[in-house]
């Protein structure tokens, strides 16, 4: 979901009177719907691109979990809270997969990993909101789970093999996301009016942050072009953030709550949804370091790097020892 914070440096696509012979054939292979698969030749910006949106989506997986793995020891029944511990343990697996898709590409995840504990590289900028009733988490699932899958489902059909297999694991898992986030909203808006008040409060504090999931406006989105012609991008920031807008208003509806955005209007020669201006200020503030939780959700990813100095290490002696005891036996032999 996370292709918005893609910053390569890659300016502009280069016409095909630029191309060398072998980024020629290599796009000619895209152009047909070949997959690019880790041992073929790939020019070095594709390389650096798919490192920094394939490592930013799995850091954006891993520091998902926080938001929500802080309601795991508060569910408010053992079903929603087995339904959790699942979805959140999904979380990291989806992360797993993400760091062995940038280790396919020449990468260490433990370089990559360092570079977000770090600072230097980006994760999603949702997960720098709290989470501060039962209602967020059932939120998150509804919105955030069912924008991820917006982003993501393109992403089964784009040019990188490892990415693009990923993905389908990933969105069949980010539905059940999905599906038990709207659920426990649903419960709540068939409850005590004050159930039904949390659900909303929840609703007015994720709807905009959400929206912003998408990334900057398509006139402002400066490398989309590029990954559009490596088919890494595969539908631009406002086709996607419309999609998604038109699928939730509806659902919305259905709950009774109101969406926070007074602008928000049917627009009946389109056929979508109109909304009210998006406050960028407040994203690119969150996306540099300044939103109400990105310094606590470093530190806790640091903390848990730190203390699991000896598992790291214990890992490596152990497969140090493995590997003498393999070669003393194969030297006996
Ligand atoms: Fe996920
Ligand atoms: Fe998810």
């Amino acid at each position: 979901m996370y292709a918005q914070l893609v910053d390569t440096g890659v300016k502009s696509v280069r016409t095909d009177a630029d191309l060398s012979p072998e980024e020629r054939a290599f796009q000619a292979r895209i152009d047909d719907g070949i997959k690019i698969e880790p041992r073929d030749w790939m020019p070095d910006p594709y390389r650096r691109t798919l490192v920094r949106q394939i490592a930013q989506h799995a850091h954006s997986e891993l520091v998902g979990m926080l938001p929500e793995g802080n309601w795991i020891t508060r569910a408010p029944s053992l079903k929603r809270k087995c339904v959790l511990l699942a979805k959140v343990q999904d979380e990291a697996g989806h992360a797993q997969y993400l760091y062995s898709a940038v280790e396919t590409l020449g990468a260490s995840r433990d370089a990559v990993y360092e570079d977000m504990l770090a600072g230097r590289m980006k994760y999603s900028s949702i997960f720098n909101y709290p989470t501060l009733t039962w209602a967020d988490v059932g939120t998150i699932g509804w919105l955030v789970d069912g924008a991820a899958i917006i982003n993501q489902i393109p992403l089964c059909r784009c040019s990188y093999g490892p990415y693009a297999r990923a993905m389908v694991r990933v969105c069949k898992e980010e539905s059940f996301h999905q599906r038990q986030g709207f659920d426990a909203i649903a419960t709540l808006c068939a409850g005590t009016p004050e159930q039904k008040a949390m659900a909303q409060d929840a609703l007015n504090r994720w709807w905009w942050p959400a929206v912003m999931m998408f990334g900057p406006p398509d006139g402002e989105s400066v490398h989309s072009a590029q990954s559009a012609a490596w088919r890494i991008k595969l539908f631009s920031n406002d086709e996607l953030r419309q999609k998604f807008i038109d699928q939730t208003v509806p659902q919305a509806e259905h709950l009774g709550l109101t969406i926070p955005d007074p602008d928000l209007k049917f627009n009946p020669a389109s056929g979508h949804w109109d909304i009210g201006a998006i406050d960028w200020s407040e994203f690119y503030r969150v996306i540099k370091g300044d939103g109400p939780c990105n310094r606590d959700r470093l530190a806790t990813r640091n903390k848990a790097w730190d203390e699991g100095a000896w598992v790291r290490e214990a890992a490596v002696a152990h497969a140090d020892k493995r590997r003498a005891r393999e070669a003393a036996r194969r030297q006996a032999a």
